[in-house]
């Protein structure tokens, strides 16, 4: 079937709905959340994660559960080096090994050295700090990365939104609901509506499972672009599975990137997180203002998810039209193959091709 044309097929009834994506990099919170010498708990896809920042500075993930009765980990001491259980003081180095068990003595078993808490991969990269979510420990995949000002992340704004993940990403990437839930005399309205037609790609392999909008010049009803940047900038955006999109505008003279990363809590929570970069004078003078009006926008897009989740609680017939919910479509059918191949152990294919799709907005 031509990917790019619709029938009503819900795709998302297909199986994938709402399943969380494994051996995966997820988000999991700003490093400047995260002081030396500290830990604090994530639920990430419905696992404990203690994340920690040691003495060094050096960013580590541990499974949020003793090994001994399953106390939470976080809720001990950390002493940069090492994290003690609250309960009874079993300690962990940051690479899950154990190394005290008070309670024992020397003739019994276990010992620390038969003992081990959980590792998960974490690192800190432009200003984020992401963990790996699955059972690889060697050749992850690369971390996410912003295109430019990486090292100039400006601002961090979070949301949960009270939906499985796969909601949230197409709640937030849907190209035709900007005119009716973000209506405002800054951004656009249902009178600047107008038909659009937007080269996309695959991005490529070294990049993960996703496709690109390619670089154009931003649609004339983005106004608040034009403000902030001085001009009409070229927009270019990627989306790549499980759930970041990335979007750099450039104008001759200013860049602003945007990242926005879904990690779920559990299968029907999630946290949204959307990472600003710009090197914008007048924005970095704003920047009250910014925060509140992407917390704002970031709320309506969260309101009118929730509003559908009521909607489809009640579980109606839908469908996905062309082209505007093309990508919708492609989002379900990656993570389809994403779940194909690593059910096969085979490298995923991406069946996106080069197209141009068209919509009003
Ligand atoms: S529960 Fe952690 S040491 Fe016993
Ligand atoms: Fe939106």
């Amino acid at each position: 079937m031509d990917d790019t044309r619709s029938d009503s097929t819900p795709d998302y009834r297909l199986g994938v709905g709402g399943l969380m994506l494994r051996e995966a990099w997820y988000y999991a919170l700003p490093a400047s959340g995260l002081a030396r010498a500290r830990t604090l708990h994530k639920t990430l896809l419905g696992e404990p994660v203690l994340v920690g920042r040691d003495a060094s500075g050096k960013v580590f993930a541990l499974r949020d559960t003793c090994p001994h009765r399953g106390t939470l980990l976080s809720k001990g001491k950390f002493d940069g080096r090492e994290v003690e259980c609250p309960y009874h003081g079993w300690r962990f180095a940051t690479d899950g090994r154990c190394t005290a068990m008070p309670s024992q003595t020397g003739a019994q078993r276990p010992q620390p050295g038969d003992i081990r808490a959980d590792v998960f991969p974490a690192t800190e990269h432009q200003g984020n700090i992401w963990i790996y979510m699955g059972a690889k420990r060697a050749t992850l995949p690369p971390v996410p990365s912003v295109p430019v000002l990486g090292d100039q992340q400006q601002m961090h704004v979070s949301m949960i939104f009270d939906c499985n993940i796969d909601l949230a990403v197409i709640g937030l990437m849907d190209p035709a609901h900007g005119a009716f839930v973000h209506k405002s005399s800054l951004w656009r309205n249902e009178a600047s509506i107008h038909e659009k037609h937007k080269a996309f790609s695959p991005l490529p392999e070294n990049e993960g499972l996703g496709w690109r909008m390619d670089r154009h010049t931003a649609s004339s009803n983005s106004r608040a672009y034009r403000i902030f940047l001085g001009g009409a900038p070229e927009t270019e955006i990627s989306y790549r599975l499980p759930s970041v999109r990335i979007e750099h505008a450039r104008t001759p003279r200013y860049n602003y990137v945007g990242l926005t990363a879904c990690t779920p809590i559990t299968a029907d929570r999630t946290e949204v997180h959307h990472v600003m970069y710009w090197d914008v004078p007048m924005l970095s003078l704003l920047k009250p203002v910014v925060r509140r009006l992407t917390a704002g926008f970031l709320d309506q897009d969260r309101r009118a998810v929730m509003s559908m989740v009521e909607g489809l609680a009640f579980n109606p017939q839908t469908m996905l039209v062309q082209d505007a919910d093309t990508q919708t479509r492609w989002y379900y059918r990656l993570k389809r193959e994403a779940l194909a191949a690593q059910a096969e152990g085979r490298a995923p294919q991406n069946p996106i091709a080069p197209v141009t799709l068209s919509w009003r907005s």
